[in-house]
């Protein structure tokens, strides 16, 4: 053997370094097209049918009318109280050594979401257990697609999956979600909304999918049968406490706040030393602004528990928002806690190129992914191929070359540096709403992006065609340090045996 031969692969090249790792131009084909359920085999939805946005019509009824869902959970918890007196809501790990994969926003049953699967089994196949954070089933969170959107694509990984729901899941009362992950059957009515307009509600708002337990059953045992794979959690909330870290999942239904027990229940485990990891389905930080996340009756935040030096939380994840940003924030006190968005585990891909150079963190102390420039050459080709105006295409490196200029800083890829964007590109770039530095560019002046309804934003940016852009993260903890690592999922079959790793972080936890 050469001694040549004997050197470690070098690390795959990524979105940072090349077009290449950012997935444009694909070398083969990605073999997560050999997992797809054939046609007919599942039941299939499209953002398109009228009948999917009557189904997630609990949202603006929740907005409207107020939101429900602490009520509901409250119930919810009520039945599991009476099941498990147990209060803590706490899974318990015996070692303090161990990892996980994090995923955020999966079910959408389709190419995007399978194409993570090999990527993710490669780089986290041997982890201990899997997280889903927000949104485990699109777009109503009925059990009966379970099957397709859950139990089929996460079959090859071998080891539990816990959640915390999203607000699609909460647009079925959470029917679905308790049935599958908290092993608890019911259903629970929406609170007596009074007056004349709460009659209205009530006549809106959508009741809970019925269930077929046999079916919900064989899928199970088709697809996650293995004992290994098995496991009940607590509850909709809960916490995965272990010698070296306490992992914190909290459920903020359909708008973002928590409810009044919920609200202590936090408070009780963010008590005491031991380093926490949040895991919330809304961000805390996201698209360079702050949203701290209410508490039923209260002034403090989700946000002030989780940065109170007595809690000791060292990073925050959350999902909805559907790409992976990370913002290292350096607190008056000098710690640092890592926020971090990463709901690019399955479904469609929210932009990132509207994000304004950030105010909130050293602009070199924030990550995303995909980056903006290869964000805006993506939704370009979108908008071209819609509106049937080629002149709208931006190549990657035109597209980040204008998104350097107008962020007023330098672009990521070697490459693409010193590269002067061309005046369609500026054009172009002002219609999608890249932002001048750090002010946001006007929703009234700039074709929509991101304030379009759901079912049309998602079908539109839903492509089916590499780069998918989309992420999971790998976590590992050890007595001294938790690792997060964001791996890029491109749909190229040359990245599927090791994904781009998109950003690392570690953080000491003594
Ligand atoms: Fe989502």
């Amino acid at each position: 053997m050469r001694a040549d031969d004997a050197r470690p692969p070098a690390e795959p090249e990524t979105s940072r370094t090349s077009e290449a790792g950012a997935g444009w131009g694909c070398g083969s084909p990605g073999r997560f097209l050999d997992l797809l359920p054939a046609a007919g085999e599942v039941r299939r939805f499209s953002w398109r049918h009228p009948g999917v946005l009557w189904r997630s019509r609990n949202d603006w009824v929740a907005k409207a009318f107020g939101d429900p869902s602490g009520d509901i959970r409250r119930a919810w918890v009520r039945e599991l109280r009476r099941r498990d007196p147990d209060p803590s809501f706490t899974m318990r790990r015996e070692e303090a050594e161990f990892s996980f994969l994090l995923l955020g926003d999966t079910g959408e049953g389709d190419r995007s979401q399978y194409a993570v699967v090999p990527p993710m089994l490669a780089a986290g196949g041997d982890t201990d257990f899997m997280v889903i954070c927000s949104d485990v089933i699109y777009p109503g969170g009925e059990a009966a697609d379970y099957e397709a959107k859950f139990f089929r694509p996460y079959a090859g990984y071998p080891g539990p999956i816990y959640a915390i729901p999203g607000n699609h899941d909460w647009y079925d009362g959470l029917r679905g979600f308790m049935h599958v992950f908290c092993d608890l059957p019911g259903e629970h009515e929406p609170p007596p909304w009074r007056g004349a307009t709460g009659r209205l509600a009530r006549l809106l708002w959508r009741r809970p999918a019925p269930v077929d337990e046999a079916a919900l059953k064989a899928a199970r045992e088709r697809f996650r049968g293995a004992p290994g794979q098995q496991a009940v959690q607590p509850g909709p909330y809960w916490a995965i406490d272990s010698p070296s870290l306490r992992i914190v999942g909290i459920d903020t239904g359909i708008t973002g706040g928590l409810d009044r027990d919920q609200a202590a229940w936090l408070r009780e485990v963010s008590a005491g030393d031991k380093p926490k990891l949040l895991v919330t389905g809304k961000p805390l930080l996201v698209d360079g602004r702050v949203k701290p996340g209410r508490l039923e009756g209260e002034t403090t935040t989700i946000l002030d528990i989780v940065e109170d030096p007595a809690h000791h939380y060292v990073a925050a994840v959350g999902g909805d928002i559907h790409n992976y940003q990370r913002y290292s924030r350096r607190l008056g006190d000098g710690r640092t806690i890592e926020y971090v968005v990463s709901g690019g585990g399955g479904a469609f891909m929210h932009a990132t190129h509207v994000i304004p150079r950030t105010t909130l963190v050293e602009e070199g102390d924030f990550r995303c992914y995909p980056l903006r420039g290869d964000s805006l050459s993506r939704y370009s080709r979108l908008y071209a191929r819609w509106l049937r105006m080629r002149w709208l295409e931006l190549s990657p490196q035109q597209a980040t070359a204008v998104v350097a200029h107008r962020l007023g800083m330098d672009a990521t890829r070697a490459g693409d540096r010193g590269v002067a964007p061309s005046r369609r590109a500026r054009i172009v770039a002002a219609l999608l709403g890249v932002p001048c530095g750090t002010r946001e560019r006007h929703r009234m002046r700039r074709l929509p992006v991101r304030k379009v309804p759901q079912h049309f934003r998602s079908e539109f940016a839903d492509w089916d065609r590499p780069p998918f852009f989309k992420n999971f993260l790998r976590v590992d903890v050890t007595p001294d340090a938790l690792t997060i690592r964001c791996f890029g999922v491109t749909g190229c079959g040359e990245h599927e045996d090791r994904p781009p790793v998109e950003d690392s972080v570690t953080i000491p936890l003594r």
